[in-house]
């Protein structure tokens, strides 16, 4: 897939199908995040995969809206350190939004539907994925084929206007 389509076929994939994703796959995803710049490049991160599919059922307790992990093929909790003051905290959570974007796009063009949850609970986080008492799982990121249709470029999405958001020179 072209660059241009898979950043316009990428969305929000709550249903997957039953098929497992290549660990080829799942580590160019995973590379994917591992290269997003941060700031200083400080890196921030850890990365947890799961394709068990009892674990992925158990994971999807970390949220409330968190359901549709019990269905996903694999799941990348991102994991960060519990120890941030709140600047550092703020300076991640741009950093990981970067990686999570560009696991995203690198999903979308291998055809590979993604999904956010955030993280409600993370004594349930720390017993799945067996995380240390340092560390805290700041999102959860599902991965599947996706159950209604393929990804495909989006050709009218629900977004706010271009002449609405884009200013030229000055507001
Ligand atoms: C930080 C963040 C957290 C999100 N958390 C959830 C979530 O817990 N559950 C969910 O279904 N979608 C979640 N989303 C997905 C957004 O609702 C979705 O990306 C948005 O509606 C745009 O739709 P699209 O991704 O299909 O383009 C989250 C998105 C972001 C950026």
């Amino acid at each position: 897939m072209e660059t241009w389509d898979a950043i316009t076929s990428r969305r929000n994939v709550r249903s997957f199908e039953a098929r497992a994703i290549p660990d080829a796959d799942l580590d160019r995803i995973l590379e994917a995040g591992r290269r997003a710049p941060s700031s200083r490049n400080w890196q921030p991160w850890d990365f947890v995969l799961v394709t068990d599919r009892e674990q992925l059922g158990r994971l999807a307790g970390v949220w409330q809206y968190g359901a549709h992990i019990a269905d996903a093929a694999a799941a990348i909790a991102l994991v960060i350190s519990a120890g941030l003051s709140a600047g550092e905290r703020e300076t991640a959570e741009y950093d990981l939004g970067q990686a999570t974007m560009q696991m995203m796009i690198t999903a979308a063009d291998l055809g590979v539907g993604t999904g956010h949850s955030a993280v409600g609970d993370q004594d349930v986080a720390r017993a799945v994925l067996g995380l240390p008492e340092d560390r805290v799982a700041a999102y959860v990121l599902d991965l599947g084929y996706p159950a209604d249709r393929p990804l495909k470029p989006i050709r009218r999405p629900n977004r706010r206007e271009f002449g609405d958001v884009v200013h030229r020179g000055t507001w």
